[in-house]
């Protein structure tokens, strides 16, 4: 049983498009409340080696890293190419494709390949600035984008929502010359605390939290300060943990608003969610957990994001619970896994079928890819006897001391060296 309080972080899909947008600008961007991940060292890899300096400054003073503050100044841009190596690593490294070609009129991105959650295309980042006026050709593995006279502003209709495209095409379409429209626009709160961050930088953007964005391009951008939103993801992960483990623990830094499908469905599982002064208080102390049906969807539905860990949830759920996964396709690798610690899931096409078990028992098992590894550590929370989650480097990509803020409420969680 957890009790206490976590301190959020700040999220890292916020984070990654914010230190893209960095190279829009040769004036500085700092951002405050950036999580500390591995994710974000990628990226801040790739910049370096786009000509982008950073620096980091600031305190910790909670022994976290809440109170530091990233300073990025893109001065020039040195190369224009984002080499396989560091793109492979991690997906969202094709975010700075926008930026670099609205500015510096050239870009060469690595096409980020398949992936672990299905085949993830970047079709509609590509479609979008063809439509912006770049000329793009696909060859050896990459995509090299042209556009020497600048972007010129177009209305783009996206087919289906994505929040990596909708974030590459609005920083693009800062710069573009004329109105960009970007219709069935991602409304992920990501995706707005972005928006913010370039209306601070200078950028004409009208809509923002809509599924419409209008922007009017303008000729330069300029340094701005910003603090990243609060990790939704994050702060899912542990209402969960609060209650699988029937325990109450308080959400530092999170507003209800940013994670309210994922409350409702908690509510309607029999888990309190209350808003208080700093944060929400997840606790289920009196009585036993209802299966509920989810469906993941864009925000501000259910988040995929939080798919694999509401299933670790349902396992121990008086009766059944039907889990359908709309977004990606493939994302069902922490089944097998749960299996392994006595679940009950049957999987059909993209749904899954729960049927709740009195208890879990712990195992052995591995991590394929962040969510899905973070549901084993919550099951395993809850199991009887001990579970080993083995590869837990896929924790780290977005996960800030997990064991730390877990164990500070009363969990038996150590990351132990393999032999
Ligand atoms: C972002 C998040 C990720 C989250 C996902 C959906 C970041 C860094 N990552 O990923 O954690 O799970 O949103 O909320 O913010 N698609 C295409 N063509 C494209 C782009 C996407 O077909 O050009 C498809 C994808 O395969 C997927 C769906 O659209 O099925 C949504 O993907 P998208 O919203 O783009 O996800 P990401 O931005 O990669």
């Amino acid at each position: 049983m957890l009790t206490g309080t976590i301190g959020i972080s700040g999220a890292k899909n916020a984070a990654l498009p914010l230190m893209a947008a960095c190279l829009l600008t040769d004036e500085t961007l700092y951002l405050a409340n950036l999580p500390h991940l591995a994710d974000i060292t990628t990226l801040a890899t790739l910049l370096s080696q786009h000509g982008a300096e950073l620096s980091l400054d600031g305190a910790a003073p909670d022994g976290g890293y809440s109170g530091r503050v990233l300073a990025l100044t893109a001065k020039e841009i040195a190369s224009a190419t984002a080499p396989y190596d560091l793109v492979r690593k991690m997906r969202a490294s094709v975010l700075v494709l926008g930026p670099l070609v609205a500015r510096h009129g050239i870009a060469r991105v690595s096409l980020p390949g398949g992936c672990a959650i299905g085949t993830r295309p970047v079709d509609l980042h590509i479609k979008g600035l063809i439509q912006l006026g770049a000329e793009i050709d696909l060859a050896d593995g990459y995509i090299d984008a042209r556009a020497p006279g600048g972007l010129t502003g177009a209305r783009i209709v996206f087919p289906q929502v994505s929040v990596g495209a909708t974030e590459n095409l609005l920083m693009a379409a800062t710069l573009a010359r004329g109105q960009t429209q970007l219709v069935n626009a991602a409304r992920e709160p990501e995706v707005s605390d972005l928006a913010h961050c370039l209306v601070a930088m200078g950028a004409r953007i009208e809509g923002i939290g809509t599924d419409t964005l209008t922007i009017d391009g303008v000729e330069r951008l300029h340094g701005a300060r910003h603090s990243v939103i609060a990790d939704r993801i994050e702060a899912g992960t542990y209402a969960v943990a609060a209650a699988i483990t029937g325990g109450s623990v308080e959400l530092k830094s999170i507003r209800l608003d940013l994670i309210s499908s994922l409350a409702d469905t908690l509510v309607a599982a029999g888990v309190s969610v209350t808003e208080t002064t700093n944060g929400v208080l997840i606790a289920r102390q009196n009585g036993p957990l209802v299966g509920v049906d989810v469906m993941t969807e864009p925000y501000p539905g259910f988040p995929t994001d939080m798919q694999a860990q509401i299933m670790a949830l349902m396992t121990t759920a008086t009766g059944a619970s039907m889990i359908t996964e709309t977004v990606f396709e493939n994302r069902f690798m922490h089944v097998p896994e749960l299996s392994r610690m006595g679940a009950n899931i049957n999987v059909h096409q993209s749904s899954a079928m729960v049927r709740g078990v009195p208890s879990l028992r712990g195992a052995p098992v591995m991590a394929t890819d962040l969510r899905a590894s973070v549901s084993l550590v919550l099951a395993g929370l809850a199991a009887e006897g001990e579970t080993m989650v083995h590869r837990v480097y896929h924790l780290d990509r977005g996960y800030e001391r997990l064991e730390e803020k877990l164990a500070g409420c009363g969990a038996d969680i150590e990351r132990v060296r393999a032999a």
